[in-house]
């Protein structure tokens, strides 16, 4: 049965599972993901930030610490919110991007990790993100990587008679994919990188950063089989700016 990423993360299996991979720091996120995300952040004293899909809050209490003024940390997972650990100038909010409403010009910074490749309806959010920054304002956002979401089954590394290979395929069949991910029936969507990048564009914004980041050598000293991220890109991060008056 199909789990969409408004669901997914109040699934107490996945959730379990979720957790423990965040905890072990066995995935993406800290070696690869969390600093390539980073290096795109503008600077954030005394900005109004709002963080999309911000599960347990890590990043939305990095940037208060930071020296954000205020960050509206948005999550529709009843479970990740209780996860997060309160901040003074955090305010989570359960909702669900699809049909998130905010204030015009209410945001200095959106940001998003590992998020919108749940939501179906991107270039939708994308404009509302857009009417949300002051002119100015900044987006950055990463997203599973397009060659890593294009094959329809998702495999995931497929053995060959001496290795691996990664099955790039179906990639310019845009829509939800379903895959065994900690459980079965995860869905996440893809679309071109082409996709991304003109919806930002469509809704006014300008492209100021593009990365595909791979793990450095001392992740990879630490951790040798990130090696495998050198073979494919997982991520793909993109900043961008609404045009300032
Ligand atoms: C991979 S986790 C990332 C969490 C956090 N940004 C981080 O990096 O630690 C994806 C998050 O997106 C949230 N999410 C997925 N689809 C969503 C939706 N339609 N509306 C709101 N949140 C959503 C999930 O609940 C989950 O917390």
């Amino acid at each position: 049965m199909p789990v969409s990423g408004r669901d997914l993360y109040d699934d107490p299996r996945f959730f379990e599972g979720y957790h423990r991979l965040r905890q072990t720091g066995t995935g993406i996120n800290d070696a690869i993901e969390i600093p390539a995300l980073a290096r795109l952040l503008p600077p954030v004293e005394g900005a109004s930030v709002i963080d999309l899909g911000c599960g347990a809050g890590a990043l939305a209490r990095r940037l208060a610490a930071a020296g954000a003024e205020d960050v509206v940390a948005v999550d529709a997972s009843e479970r990740m919110l209780e996860a997060a650990a309160p901040h003074p100038k955090v305010r989570y909010v359960r909702a669900d991007l699809e049909t998130l409403t905010l204030p015009s010009s209410c945001a200095d910074l959106a940001v998003s990790s590992m998020a919108l490749h749940y939501v179906a309806d991107y270039p939708g959010l994308v404009r509302r993100i857009a009417d949300w920054l002051r002119p100015g304002g900044r987006l950055v956002f990463s997203h599973e990587h397009p060659v890593c979401t294009a094959h329809r089954l998702m495999p995931g590394w497929i053995p060959t008679g001496d290795g691996t290979i990664w099955p790039l395929d179906d990639y310019a069949a845009e829509g939800p994919r379903t895959q065994n991910w900690i459980i079965e029936g995860v869905v996440k969507y893809h679309r071109h990188t082409a996709t991304l990048i003109n919806a930002l564009l469509d809704a006014g914004l300008e492209l100021t950063g593009i990365s595909e980041p791979a793990p450095d050598a001392a992740a990879l000293a630490a951790r040798p089989a990130l090696a495998e991220h050198l073979r494919r890109p997982p991520i793909l991060v993109l900043a961008a700016q609404r045009a300032a008056p």
